[in-house]
């Protein structure tokens, strides 16, 4: 199955991706191309350097539609099934989404439904919690919503910063985000087949 990527800034998720496929860890999936809506994205030369295609598809400058637009052509071109958000700082319209169903995955550094959106650990923190994490879930047009498909706990330390919080919880992302795009790959993921529960259909 042929992955692309999105990205918008530092890229250590799709870094993770990049060290499984080079253990040869990945397959049966295929990372086919890395796309940032940031040029400046430093992604892209993780990207580069592993050979993997790198793209760039700006926001900037263009109507949600003909950027969404743009970002499908890219894909298409490429021969991608299905979609990793690694750091990828836009939400997707309802109308992308239902281009790929299931096919669209995100990380995210919080045990979801808890703290979606910006600086989830900065949030947690704010909360007071003693524990939070990283989540993988399907994709759909709510922010940081889809089904979930695995998660993994951290604790909180009392002296925690939002950044020593946020690099304990990507230790998991990087650890779980690999595992769960080979078994998207390998068609282990699918709601029918009840493995994932909180699906629609
Ligand atoms: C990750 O923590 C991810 O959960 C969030 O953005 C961060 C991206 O980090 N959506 P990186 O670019 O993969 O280093």
């Amino acid at each position: 199955m042929k992955f692309g990527v999105l990205v918008s800034g530092t890229g250590t998720n799709l870094q993770a991706l990049l060290d499984a496929r080079a253990r040869g860890e990945l397959a049966p999936a295929e990372i086919a191309v890395v796309i940032s809506n940031v040029r400046d994205a430093p992604a892209l030369a993780r990207a580069t350097t592993a050979g993997v295609p790198a793209e760039v598809v700006e926001h900037r400058g263009f109507e949600r539609a003909e950027f969404e637009r743009r970002l499908g052509d890219a894909l298409a071109r490429h021969g991608v099934e299905a979609v990793v958000l690694a750091g990828f700082m836009r939400v997707l319209t309802a109308a992308f989404v239902a281009r790929h169903p299931l096919r669209i995955i995100n990380t995210h550094p919080s045990l979801l439904p808890a703290f979606p959106g910006l600086d989830a650990a900065a949030q947690a923190l704010a909360h007071g919690v003693k524990l939070t994490g990283a989540t993988i879930h399907f994709v759909d047009a709510s922010l940081d919503g889809g089904p979930i498909i695995a998660q993994a706990a951290v604790p909180v330390m009392d002296d925690d910063d939002a950044r020593t919080l946020h690099a304990r919880i990507q230790r998991e992302e990087h650890r779980l985000l690999p595992i769960i795009v080979r078994r998207l790959a390998a068609g282990q993921l699918s709601c029918q087949g009840r493995l994932v529960r909180g699906c629609a259909e």
